[in-house]
């Protein structure tokens, strides 16, 4: 069995703002981060997959497969958007980099037997970058 990881970059902006949270509440928590203006991040996301190695071809995941389907689900959607406004499911949740993850997460979950009608391979986590300092990883099987 193989692990396969590929990495993948988009620029986009965002505002951390909850509407759970009063004016005050979401500056004392977000601090800088709640700017009305927002901010911009260059994100790193990795995908990995896992599966056997396949005779024929001497592959484990077919990436050409992964590349179209992350960039018409993730990259195309995400890059140089805002992230609030421009994706709907950031219209009432807040887009940090944990719901950012489970966003991608689930796009991909959900067209992932377009991509790869086979057994394999399967889709194990995704991590998402942030800045150089912030990692922040989710499992696909840890996620409805
Ligand atoms: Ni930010």
């Amino acid at each position: 069995m193989f692990r396969v990881t590929r990495r993948y970059e988009f620029a986009a902006s965002h505002r951390l703002h909850s509407g759970e949270l009063s004016e005050v509440e979401n500056r004392q928590l977000y601090g800088k981060c709640n700017n009305p203006h927002g901010h911009g991040h260059n994100y790193v996301v990795e995908v990995s997959v896992r599966g056997p190695l396949e005779g024929a071809t001497g592959r484990a995941v077919d990436i050409a497969a992964l590349d179209e389907m992350v960039g018409r689900e993730v990259v195309g959607p995400f890059d140089h958007h805002n992230l609030n406004r421009e994706v709907a499911e950031f219209a009432s949740v807040v887009p940090t980099s944990e719901n950012l993850g489970l966003e991608i997460c689930r796009r991909l979950k959900r067209n992932w037997k377009q991509a790869f009608p086979g057994e394999w391979p399967k889709l194990e986590k995704i991590r998402i970058g942030e800045t150089s300092r912030n990692v922040f990883e989710v499992g696909a099987d840890e996620i409805e």
